[in-house]
């Protein structure tokens, strides 16, 4: 079985991003599973931590570690990433040298309430997963904009078109995956 961890940029219970996420799950085919990755109980990263790494810091390190990839599904807070994401990437990174992302292929989907999509998250994002060496799907891109009018009162995405870009984006992120097991 081959393992998708998904990390969400929001902690809102009400969050976009985890509803699109929950959509993209259900697009993987069989021999994949999915787990959602909780980044929320971490504390703020301190290097201080990395002799004596809190409870919490030793779980989420050891989830990704067993995860063949990656799937981040984020919002944009001010034109970036936002801080718990960030901080949760920045946590698995560490201590030197024992970053539990190093190789492992990764997929990036942005979303905005507005029309903007995220693109500043993506990008700031594309850029910090390069330098921790995780093959990123380069095409096709994913921004999902206006966010509330794709999805239905039970969190689905109902736009046909939607759904249909979402499984080619799922089918090379799988084509991917494939090329580095
Ligand atoms: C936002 N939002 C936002 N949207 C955008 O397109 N570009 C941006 O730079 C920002 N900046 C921003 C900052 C902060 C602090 C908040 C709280 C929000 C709006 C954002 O897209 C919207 O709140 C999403 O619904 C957040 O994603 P979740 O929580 O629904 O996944």
């Amino acid at each position: 079985m081959t393992k998708i961890g998904i990390v969400v940029g929001s902690l809102r219970k009400e969050s976009f991003s985890r509803k699109f996420a929950k959509n993209v799950a259900e697009l993987f085919p069989e021999g994949y599973e999915t787990k959602f990755i909780e980044i929320g109980n971490l504390a703020l990263y301190s290097e201080e931590y990395d002799a004596n790494p809190p409870a919490e810091y030793t779980t989420f390190r050891n989830t990704v570690k067993e995860m063949d990839a990656i799937l981040f599904v984020t919002p944009e807070y001010n034109r970036s990433v936002p801080g718990v994401l960030k901080n949760a990437i920045d946590v698995g990174s560490r201590p030197y040298g024992a970053s539990v992302w190093d190789g492992k292929p990764a997929a990036i989907i942005s979303q905005s309430i507005s029309n903007l999509s995220g693109f500043g998250a993506n990008h700031h994002l594309r850029q910090v997963l390069t330098f921790l060496n995780m093959p990123v799907v380069q095409q096709p891109e994913v921004y999902l904009a206006n966010s509330p009018e794709l999805l239905d009162s039970n969190g689905k995405i109902t736009n046909a078109d939607t759904l249909k870009f979402l499984q080619s984006f799922v089918d090379i992120f799988v084509e991917l995956i494939k090329k580095y097991q």
